[in-house]
């Protein structure tokens, strides 16, 4: 592995993992084929790693039945740095899995994203990017949390914990392809997140700063927010 960003260029991949159901969102289709003015939910992001500097190749991970609209949409966009569209598994991870499977053993740094933040700028995959030329394993954006949080065990507050030491995480997460990959290549059981199968192997992560315009469409309301973020 390199020492600096400019080793990582050519060799960084994107996962963008777009097959879950939109159980929450309600829409007739997966979430990432909701329509957000008037496209797929997907273009957003798809568009946005298809133009982004960093990026030289991505996967796209669609929901089974789903692989053909999803070539079609890159093709659409003329986004030619899909090199491939996996289906996806029956959770975020195993989506992941496969992605990454995808991706070429020449991959030094994978960054994953979700469809489901369409607000992807080029300023925060230059933020996750950046640790990993100080040799870190992995980094994350994060936010710090406005409420106050506590522990509860069904309607019984254990304890409150400190806001100070807690952040809310999004991403796009950015790893060494080969941490990742040994990650992944373990059980996959509770993993909310990829850094947390970083972490859980003992490799450090770093977090950076976050964007509170990358929400993560989850209901309706998300995606008129989205929508009037965007401008229409
Ligand atoms: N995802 C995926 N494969 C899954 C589950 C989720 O690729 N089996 C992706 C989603 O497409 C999304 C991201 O992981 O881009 C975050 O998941 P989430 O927001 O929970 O989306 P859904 O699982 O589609 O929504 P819901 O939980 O409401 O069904
Ligand atoms: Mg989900």
């Amino acid at each position: 592995m390199g020492s600096s960003v400019s080793d990582m260029v050519g060799n960084t991949w994107a996962i963008l993992v777009a097959a879950g159901a939109g159980e929450r969102l309600g829409s007739d289709r997966p979430k990432a084929f909701a329509a957000l003015r008037g496209r797929p939910l997907l273009a957003e992001s798809l568009e946005r790693l298809e133009a982004s500097g960093w990026i030289d190749a991505i996967v796209v991970v669609a929901p089974p039945e789903w692989e053909e609209p999803a070539i079609l949409l890159a093709e659409e966009l003329v986004a030619t740095k899909v090199t491939s569209v996996a289906t996806g598994g029956a959770t975020r991870a195993e989506s992941v899995r496969a992605g990454l499977a995808e991706v070429s053993p020449d991959a030094l740094v994978v960054v994953v994203h979700d469809a489901a933040r369409p607000l992807l700028t080029d300023a925060v995959i230059g933020r996750v990017l950046e640790p990993l030329g100080e040799g870190l394993d992995g980094a994350v954006p994060g936010l710090p949390l406005a409420d106050t949080v506590k522990r509860v065990r069904g309607h019984e507050v254990v304890e409150t914990l400190d806001r100070a030491e807690l952040v809310a995480v999004q991403t796009p997460q950015a790893f060494r392809a080969d941490v990742l990959r040994a990650a992944f290549a373990g059980d996959l059981e509770g993993a909310t997140d990829c850094a947390s199968l970083v972490e859980r192997r003992g490799g450090r992560v770093r977090i950076v700063e976050g964007d509170p315009q990358l929400l993560k469409v989850t209901t309706r309301q998300d995606l008129e927010r989205v929508e009037r973020l965007l401008g229409g």
